[in-house]
């Protein structure tokens, strides 16, 4: 079972992956957790240069390669191969967000993406996807105060963009959740942390019962 996790900055994603990871765990699952871009040590090398708000210059074209060869190295390394073993595979953005920020946010062709996604994924898509929804406004609020408390680099190339850039991804998270009903849930994540990881928990178990 391969589930991730998407969303605007600061809807709580890393959040909830970790409550949610506990919650299977607990209850006698085998659970990997990663993210994207990252999950590997090439993978943190690209992640490193993508999120670093010194890159001004990046195009978007670079953005949507750099996102398709990181996600590359992290399903060989380390999805496919806990996929294989059975395991819970928990994933912190994946190719949703390619769709949601480099088509819907910089404007690349949405075809373009899928041709990227498509080289980078050779056909895995995820079992589930968890849409965390909540205004831009909040979701930056956060971001912003998670970016300030951290005392590792600041990742904030996209926390930078302006509100209307937030906005078309927002806007784009929602239409992909209505392309694929199925694939996707949405929450409603201006919850506490506890009710929105109570409402996760709740959808989750109801699709691992049924397979
Ligand atoms: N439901 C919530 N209500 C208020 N603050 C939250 C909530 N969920 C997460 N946060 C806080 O907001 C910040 C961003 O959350 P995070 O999980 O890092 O979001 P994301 O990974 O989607 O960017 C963190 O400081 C986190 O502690
Ligand atoms: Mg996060």
């Amino acid at each position: 079972m391969f589930i991730t996790f998407e969303g605007i900055e600061g809807c709580g994603k890393s959040t909830q992956i970790r409550l949610l990871a506990q919650a299977l765990t607990t209850a006698g699952h085998r659970v990997v957790l990663t993210r994207e871009p990252g999950g590997c040590p090439i993978g943190d090398q690209v992640r490193a240069v993508l999120l670093d708000a010194g890159n001004r210059t990046m195009v978007a074209m670079t953005e949507l390669l750099l996102y398709g060869a990181a996600r590359a190295q992290h399903l060989a390394e380390v999805v496919r191969p806990a996929l294989a073993q059975g395991q819970i595979v928990l994933c912190d953005r994946f190719s949703d967000a390619t769709r949601a920020y480099q088509a819907f946010g910089r404007g690349i062709d949405r075809q373009l993406v899928e041709q990227v996604n498509l080289l980078a994924c050779q056909g895995l898509a995820p079992d589930s996807t968890l849409l965390l929804d909540c205004p831009v406004e909040t979701g930056l609020t956060r971001a912003r105060q998670r970016i300030d408390a951290s005392s590792g680099p600041r990742e904030e190339r996209f926390e930078l963009e302006a509100l209307e850039f937030h906005q078309r991804v927002r806007d784009g998270y929602l239409a992909l959740a209505a392309e694929e009903p199925h694939r996707f849930v949405t929450f409603d994540a201006t919850g506490t942390p506890t009710q929105v990881a109570a409402r996760i928990a709740a959808a989750v178990t109801r699709r691992l019962d049924a397979r």
